[in-house]
């Protein structure tokens, strides 16, 4: 099988690539990626030299490159985004272009092509906010309540994607995930943003009163759920990924990073709000478990501890991410150096 992926050059995209290469060894696998500053050859380092492995730098907005880097794929699977809230809420209009126009140039050459498979990676955060104490959770039949740009940016992606299937016929699967944690996570998501400032004898910004809650996934779970959607998915239908995490707020989730790396709890700052923040995310994925047989496996505190090593091991990495263009975006979100 040829797969292409987009945006294979960051966080889920190579940690996607490195499984599928590990666990499909016969498959091809195309990496379509403009390599934004989110976008980094590094990751995929260990199988640069896998002759099923091949880079193409390109952006998804422009129609004559993804023509033909589609020629004779079978599977789409579609990682390519701006994908950071917070750049999203300083600049919008790089969302709009790459999440929903650069996603129709896409699907205008997968119809083109007629390829057996697109699968959409979009996320939990279309569906809005849930508030602390309720019981509620996401699910495939939520309505959509995008807040930020960056989710009305995702959610018109998704609706695009499922326009192309009733409208033309394009065979598509969707999977709306929570929020990812693990290797190669670029430093300006909250878990590698907390990890790499305490190891650099920094503060970690929390915002507002810091009671947000996520639902954190391991990020070689995630794969192994596109994995099954891929192989077992039925056309057409969107599955909702989620993690093991039991409501656990930002807050805890730092002490827990602080003690993990034998920090005090004073390196904890408390900064000025997101706006629009959501407050609560939390993801049903019986769906999931029922259809394909998947859950989150592992336990968080675990993951966490994985993850904190991987960053300690690979300083080289993150302190080269965290120059040039990192500084400026810092010192714009948060107005410390
Ligand atoms: P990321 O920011 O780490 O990587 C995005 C990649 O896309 C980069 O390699 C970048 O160079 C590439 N890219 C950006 N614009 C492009 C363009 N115009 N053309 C080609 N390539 C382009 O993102 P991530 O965290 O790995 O997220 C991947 C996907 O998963 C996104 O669609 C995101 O919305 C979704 N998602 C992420 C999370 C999460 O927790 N990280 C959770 C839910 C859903
Ligand atoms: O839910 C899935 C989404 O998760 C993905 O679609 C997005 O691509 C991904 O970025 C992520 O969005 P969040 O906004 O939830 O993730 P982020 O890592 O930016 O923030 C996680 C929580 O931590 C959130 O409540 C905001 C808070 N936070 C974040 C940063 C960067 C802080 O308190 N301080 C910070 O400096």
């Amino acid at each position: 099988m040829k797969l292409l992926v987009t945006g294979g050059a960051g966080f889920i995209g190579s940690n996607f690539i490195i499984y599928w290469l590990k666990n499909h060894p016969k498959d091809l696998v195309i990496n379509l990626d403009k390599l934004t500053y989110a976008g980094n050859l590094e990751n995929l380092k260990d199988v640069e030299e896998n002759p099923n492995y091949r880079f193409v730098q390109g952006d998804i907005c422009d129609s004559s490159i993804v023509d033909s880097t589609m020629a004779g794929v079978d599977v789409i699977v579609h990682f390519a985004a701006e994908s950071h809230v917070d750049r999203s809420i300083l600049e919008p209009s790089e969302f709009i272009r790459t999440n929903v126009l650069g996603t129709n140039i896409l699907l205008r050459s997968a119809l083109k092509n007629k390829i057996k498979r697109f699968h959409h990676i979009s996320t939990d955060e279309v569906f809005g906010k849930l508030e602390l104490g309720e019981k509620n959770k996401f699910n495939e039949r939520t309505n959509y309540n995008p807040r930020s740009p960056y989710s009305a940016s995702k959610a018109a992606s998704d609706h695009l994607v499922r326009a192309y299937h009733f409208t033309y016929g394009l065979p598509i699967t969707i999977s709306n995930c929570s929020n990812n944690f693990g290797p190669y996570q670029f430093p300006e998501k909250f878990i590698p943003l907390a990890i790499t400032n305490l190891l650099e004898d920094k503060k970690v910004p929390v915002y507002g009163d810091g009671l947000y809650v996520r639902d954190w996934l391991y990020v070689e779970d995630h794969c192994r759920a596109i994995d099954l959607i891929l192989q077992n998915g039925k056309i057409g239908e969107t599955y909702c990924i989620g993690g093991l995490t039991k409501e656990i707020n930002n807050i805890e989730v730092i002490k827990k990073i602080v003690g993990l790396l034998g920090k005090t709890e004073g390196a904890i700052e408390y900064v000025k709000d997101r706006p629009g923040h959501d407050r609560r995310y939390a993801v049903d994925w019986t769906k999931i478990k029922n259809e394909l047989g998947w859950e989150p496996q592992g336990d968080f505190d675990q993951l966490l501890a994985k993850t904190v090593d991987w960053y300690k091991q690979h300083q080289d990495w993150w302190k080269s991410v965290k120059n040039g263009e990192y500084k400026n975006y810092y010192q714009t979100q948060y107005g410390i150096k």
